[in-house]
């Protein structure tokens, strides 16, 4: 059963020179094969996103810029991370319940994932997915 340490930070390589950065996610950055890429963008300073846990999912969220937040909740503990380097990735694993906010202007947040859209793989409920870990 996944909790809110098995959610981590990874790092992505870069290549650096005085013309910019150049940010490369190959295959061995991150734990899974990349099924959907989405990405989210125009986000109103004032918007909640996420409210949910996936069962199958897994994620890796990139702050491609700006800034905002990531509540992270396993039913026992909650952790919020703030993403704002875009070296620097979120790994979600399923089975916790995630918000987003706190956006900042201009934020754009890259969202890599194991599989394909798939609603009957979200807890939209928070009781529900509670009853999940308990499970
Ligand atoms: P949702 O995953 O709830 O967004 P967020 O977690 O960022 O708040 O998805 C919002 C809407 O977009 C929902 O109606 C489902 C739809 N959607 C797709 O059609 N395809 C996708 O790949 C994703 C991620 C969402």
């Amino acid at each position: 059963m996944n909790t809110i340490d098995n959610v981590t930070f990874i790092e992505i390589p870069k290549v650096h020179d005085e013309r910019g950065v150049l940010a490369v996610i190959e295959k061995e950055v991150i734990p899974f094969d990349i099924k959907r890429v989405y990405y989210l963008y125009d986000i109103p300073s004032d918007a909640y996103r996420g409210g949910h846990a996936h069962k199958k999912l897994r994620q890796f969220l990139v702050p491609l810029s700006g800034s905002f937040d990531v509540i992270l909740k396993d039913g026992n503990d909650t952790k919020i991370v703030t993403l704002n380097k875009p070296n620097k990735g979120l790994l979600i694993v399923p089975g916790i319940w995630r918000e987003l906010e706190n956006f900042s202007s201009g934020a754009v947040c890259l969202v890599l994932a194991s599989e394909v859209y798939d609603e009957a793989d979200y807890i939209r409920d928070y009781k529900d997915f509670i009853l999940s870990k308990s499970r």
